[in-house]
């Protein structure tokens, strides 16, 4: 029992976890579902119940990712996951929309009304707050390439999270743990370091699946994302990195190599996801998919049933992701074309996103980045 309780507590130094003593696994949740429309409480309580009794899962997936404070369709109204949460007892990593804006007021007045109604019983279920969620990788080249969206710069994300830190100062979410959450291409990119000096930990989103410049087929998916992470964790400067994105889709379009099937789905999840749900905060992509634009689909799960459209079990014998390999070379050179590691997936999910820039920001900019969106599905699609 005595030698149990060692090896956890050096499992748990050795993977860099200190947030909180057990790892976090979950799912992200949009604030739309899959027709456009905003989740209410029921909608998100539903969710977060069949996310912590699927069957077969190996553990109960009861964090949930938001990617903002707002209530869909709404200009600063606290979002229904923050009720749906305190319900059903699931840690919530927040998130601030800080894309196609120059502000993050509506934001923080949401999640300020939020902790003012709710108290403890919600900022108790707090494991952190991402401002932003791959605002770099939409204004960097390959972002830009693959008509991914209305994005932010570094020294913009840097303002808003001091901003975020000034403005929670004086409630109870003071020490919250503060992130920002991109794709590994933004991570390893030396313009946004700032970023990473001002955060708490790193937020990683990463999709072999969508690495079509790379030899992407499922054989090679666990190399793709041991590489992805490792560079992720080199630029860290010792932070902890959690995991907030990855995911194989089980239909849809084939990306290069990689080819949209349940099967392969099931088998990113056992090579893949079981290898890192012990060792990483891990929130899955997804359970339940949010943009009907977008016909690549990784639910997985049919309209929240508990029962897994694949085989959720990990193999008893796990092995740990391959070493990774060097494939910054692929995805650094302006003339790599293709390379679209999460654009897609942001098609996946303009959801809880939309909200603050809808409401927010003008008219103007609300329609260039629902055009973008639509765009983006329209271009991945063909
Ligand atoms: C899963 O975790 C939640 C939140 O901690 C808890 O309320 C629930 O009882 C757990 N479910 C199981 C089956 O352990
Ligand atoms: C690195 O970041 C800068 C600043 O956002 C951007 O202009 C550039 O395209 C990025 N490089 C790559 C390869 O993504
Ligand atoms: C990876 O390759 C790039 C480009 O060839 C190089 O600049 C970089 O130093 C390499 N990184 C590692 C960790 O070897
Ligand atoms: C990256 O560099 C390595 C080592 O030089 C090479 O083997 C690999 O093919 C390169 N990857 C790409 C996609 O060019």
């Amino acid at each position: 029992m005595r030698f149990a309780t060692a090896l956890a507590v050096a499992a748990a130094t050795i993977s860099g976890v200190t947030a909180q003593d057990t790892l976090l696994l979950g799912f992200n949740s949009g604030a739309s579902d899959d027709t456009g429309k905003a989740k209410s409480q029921e909608d998100f309580e539903k969710e977060f119940r069949t996310a912590q009794n699927l069957q077969g899962a190996p553990g109960n997936f009861s964090a949930i990712r938001l990617y903002s404070n707002i209530q869909w369709e709404t200009t600063d109204t606290p979002i229904a996951a923050f009720p749906a949460a305190i319900a059903t007892n699931s840690k919530l990593l927040l998130g601030i929309w800080a894309s196609g804006t120059d502000n993050i007021d509506n934001e923080l007045k949401a999640l300020n009304a939020a902790v003012e109604e709710y108290g403890t019983e919600l900022t108790d279920l707090v494991v952190g707050l991402s401002v932003g969620s791959e605002d770099l990788y939409r204004v960097s080249e390959p972002g830009i390439r693959n008509e991914a969206g209305v994005g932010n710069s570094a020294e913009v994300i840097v303002e808003f999270i001091k901003t975020a830190r000034e403005r929670l100062a004086d409630t109870s979410l003071k020490d919250v743990k503060i992130t920002h959450v991109d794709t590994w291409t933004a991570w390893v990119n030396e313009s946004n370091k700032a970023v990473i000096d001002e955060i708490d930990f790193l937020a990683v989103n990463a999709f072999p699946f969508y690495e079509s410049e790379l030899e992407n087929t499922i054989d090679n998916a666990a190399t793709l994302l041991s590489s992805a992470l490792s560079a992720t964790e080199a630029v860290a400067a010792g932070k902890d990195v959690w995991i907030t994105e990855t995911g194989w889709a089980y239909s849809g379009p084939d990306f290069g190599a990689a080819e949209s099937t349940v099967d392969n789905a099931e088998t990113y999840w056992k090579e893949v996801g079981c290898a890192l749900f012990d060792k990483y905060n891990v929130f899955w992509y997804t359970l339940r998919d949010a943009n009907p634009e977008n016909e690549v689909k990784f639910a997985i799960t049919n309209d929240l049933s508990t029962k897994p459209r694949f085989d959720l079990t990990c193999p008893e014998q796990q092995q740990d992701l391959p070493a990774p390999q060097n494939i910054t070379n692929a995805t650094t050179t302006p003339t790599s074309g293709g390379q679209n590691p999460t654009g897609a997936d942001d098609a996946a999910d303009p959801t809880g996103t939309g909200a603050g820039v809808a409401t927010t920001v003008s008219t103007v900019n609300a329609m260039t980045m629902a055009l973008s969106v639509v765009f983006a599905a329209a271009a991945w699609a063909l």
